[in-house]
C-alpha cells in the first residue's frame, strides 16, 4: 500500500477554545496554541487540528460560523493564524482546519439576505418552506440538539431548517450557488497554507430532494442520542447517495492543489454511521472522496464487554482496499476515554489507538490520561445540555492543564476560565507528567516515538492473534521482518498469553519491561498491554 502521512499520521485535535490562553481573558486563542507547539512537537504528533476559529456568535462555539474567511477576534486574527501556520510548520507539524460546510451561523450575511423576503436574491441557499396544509411543520425531522428541525419565521412566513440548533440554519447544496461559495472558503484556506480539513457532518450536507418525512422503526442508532432522534431512520436528512459527488468534487479540489506543489493535503469527514457499508462509501469508488472517514467505532465499544477485537475486526473488513480506517477513542462530543473506559484502561486505550492499522486521532489531554471533568450546573455552557440535559459536552472540553498551579497555565491564576480545570495536584497537568518516567504522558511520547520509527506499525499489515484469553485482544501488525505482537488486558485479572516464538517486550503500559525476553508466552497483569517485538527467522 503507497504510504502517505495521513495513512499513518498522528493528528491531534486541539479546541481552540481550551488549549492556551495567551491574553488573560479565560478563553483559549490561536497565540495561545503558537506558544504550546513546542510541547506538541516534543510529544512527536505528526499534525494538528483545530476545531473552529472563524468569526462566530459561539451559539454552538464556533460551529454556527457567521464569516469563514475571517478569525473571530476571540481567537485573534488573520495575522495569528498565519503566525501558527508558520510556526507549526517550521516544527514539521502539519495544520488540519475544520470546514462547517452544513449549516452557518443565523447571522451570517448569506442567511440574513435569506430571510429579508420570499423575493431574496438567496432565498434558496437554505431550506424555506410552508407548513403543510394541516398547519404542521414541513416534516417530521428532528434537530440533534432536541426538538423540530424547523423553526418558524415570523416575518416571512415560512419554516426554515437546521439540522443542530435554530442559530444554525442550513445550506442547501443543492443549489449550485452555494456549493462554489462554499468551495471558494475552501481555497481561501488553502491559499493560506492549510494541510487539509475536517468536514463536519460531511453525510448532512445532501438532504432527499423532496424532504419526506424519516421512517420510524428499529434503527441503527439505538443508545446513542436522544431517544425520538434514535427512533427514526435517518435516510432522508443523512446520507443522501448524492452526497459522495459532492466530496468527490471537493476532493478534486484539494487534489488539485497537491498536484501543484506535490504537498499532500487531507480530506477527513465527520461521518457518523453506524452501518459500516454506508460508512465506507465515503472513501468513494475509486478512493476519490474523503482519504479518511472519522472511525467512531470504537467510541461505541463498550470496555467491559470485552469485543474490542471484533469491532476492530469488522472495520478491518469495511476499509476498501487500498485504504486504511482512522482511530477515534476522543474528541470535543464525546466523554473523555479515561472516563467512559475507566481511568485503569486509559493507557491500554491509548495502546490501542497508536497501533492499530491506520490514522488515529488524539484528542487533547488524553496524553495525560485526563478524566472528564465535573461541571458544577451553573457553569454549563453547552446549549445540548440545556435542550437535551445529560447530553452536554463540557466536560470533556475543560482547559488543558499544563502545571499543577491554580488554572494549569492555561491562563493567568486570577483569570476565571471559561470552564473550570479539574483538581490541581493530582499529576494531571503535562508539567508533573513530563518529570515522571512512568506517566502516561511519557508512556504517549514513547509509544509515538516507537510508532514513527516502526515501519509495521506505520504501514504493517494487521492479523489478529487467535486464542487470546478472555479480556486480551491481541494481534499482529508485520512489515518485511518486523513482527510486532500488540496484547491488550481489557480485564482487571492477571492472564497469560502465547506467542508464536521467542521475542523481546519493546514497550509495556507500566513503562516498565522494556527490553524483557519472553519466549512462546507473555504474561499481562490486570489493564496491561504489551508490544512484543518477535524474532522472525530469515
Ligand atoms: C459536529 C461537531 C459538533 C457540532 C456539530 C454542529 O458534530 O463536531 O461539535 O456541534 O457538528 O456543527
Amino acid at each position: 500500500m503507497t504510504e502517505h502521512w495521513w495513512t499513518h499520521g498522528v493528528l491531534y485535535e486541539i479546541y481552540t477554545r481550551s488549549f492556551g490562553d495567551s491574553d488573560g481573558d479565560g478563553v483559549g486563542d490561536l497565540d495561545g496554541i503558537t506558544d504550546r507547539l513546542d510541547y506538541l512537537a516534543w510529544l512527536g504528533v505528526d499534525a494538528i487540528w483545530l476545531t473552529p476559529f472563524y468569526r462566530s456568535p459561539m451559539a454552538d462555539f464556533g460551529y454556527d460560523v457567521s464569516n469563514h474567511t475571517d478569525v473571530d477576534p476571540l481567537f485573534g486574527d488573520l495575522v495569528a493564524f498565519d503566525r501558527l501556520v508558520a510556526a507549526a510548520h517550521g516544527r514539521g507539524l502539519r495544520v488540519v482546519v475544520d470546514y462547517v460546510p452544513n449549516h452557518t451561523s443565523d447571522r451570517h450575511p448569506w442567511f440574513v439576505e435569506s430571510r429579508s423576503g420570499r423575493q431574496a436574491a438567496k432565498r434558496d441557499w437554505y431550506f424555506w418552506r410552508d407548513a403543510r396544509p394541516d398547519g404542521s411543520l414541513p416534516n417530521n425531522w428532528l434537530s440533534l440538539f432536541g426538538g423540530p428541525a424547523w423553526e418558524w419565521d415570523d416575518a416571512t412566513g415560512q419554516y426554515y431548517l437546521h439540522t443542530f440548533l435554530k442559530e444554525q440554519p442550513d445550506l442547501n447544496w443543492r443549489n449550485s450557488a452555494v456549493r462554489e461559495a462554499m468551495f471558494e472558503v475552501a481555497r481561501f484556506w488553502l491559499d493560506r497554507g492549510v494541510d487539509g480539513f475536517r468536514v463536519d457532518v460531511a453525510a448532512a450536507v445532501m438532504k432527499d430532494p423532496e424532504l419526506r418525512d424519516n421512517p420510524y422503526g428499529e434503527g441503527p442508532w439505538r443508545g446513542q442520542f436522544w431517544a425520538e432522534w434514535e427512533a427514526q431512520q435517518h435516510i432522508h436528512d443523512f446520507g443522501h447517495p448524492d452526497v459522495f459527488d459532492v466530496w468527490r468534487e471537493f476532493r478534486a479540489l484539494v487534489d488539485a492543489y497537491d498536484r501543484e506543489d506535490g504537498r499532500e493535503r487531507l480530506v477527513l469527514g465527520e461521518v457518523s454511521s453506524h452501518d459500516l457499508t454506508a460508512w465506507a462509501r465515503f472513501y468513494g469508488q475509486r478512493l476519490d472522496a474523503m482519504h479518511l472517514p472519522f472511525g467512531f467505532h470504537l467510541l461505541r465499544h463498550d470496555w467491559e464487554s470485552a469485543t474490542v477485537g471484533e469491532v476492530v475486526d469488522r472495520v478491518e473488513a469495511a476499509v476498501p482496499a487500498g485504504a486504511v480506517s482512522n482511530w477515534v477513542l476522543g474528541n470535543h462530543d464525546q466523554p473523555r476515554v479515561a472516563s467512559s473506559a475507566g481511568p485503569e484502561r486509559a493507557r491500554v486505550a491509548m495502546l490501542l489507538l497508536l497501533t492499530l492499522r491506520g490514522a488515529p486521532t488524539l484528542y487533547y489531554g488524553d496524553e495525560l490520561g485526563m478524566p472528564n471533568v465535573e461541571i458544577p450546573p451553573e457553569r454549563t455552557r453547552d446549549p445540548w445540555e440545556g435542550n437535551v440535559p445529560g447530553f452536554g459536552r463540557d466536560a470533556a472540553r475543560t482547559p488543558m492543564p499544563w502545571t499543577p498551579e491554580p488554572n494549569g497555565g492555561f491562563t493567568a491564576p486570577d483569570v476565571d476560565p471559561w470552564l473550570p480545570l479539574g483538581p490541581a495536584g493530582l499529576g494531571m497537568d503535562v508539567a508533573t507528567q513530563q518529570a515522571d518516567p512512568r506517566s502516561t504522558l511519557s508512556f504517549t511520547r514513547a509509544l509515538l516515538a516507537f510508532r514513527r520509527a516502526s515501519a509495521a506499525l506505520r504501514r504493517g499489515t494487521y492479523e489478529r492473534l487467535p486464542g487470546a484469553p478472555s479480556g486480551v485482544f491481541a494481534f499482529c501488525r508485520s512489515e518485511g521482518a518486523e513482527r510486532l505482537v500488540v496484547a491488550l488486558n481489557t480485564a482487571g485479572d492477571a492472564t497469560e498469553l502465547d506467542l508464536r516464538g521467542p521475542g523481546r517486550v519493546v514497550l509495556s503500559t507500566g513503562m516498565d519491561r522494556s527490553g524483557e525476553p519472553v519466549n512462546g508466552r507473555v504474561r499481562l497483569a490486570g489493564y496491561e498491554g504489551v508490544v512484543v517485538g518477535e524474532a522472525t527467522r530469515g
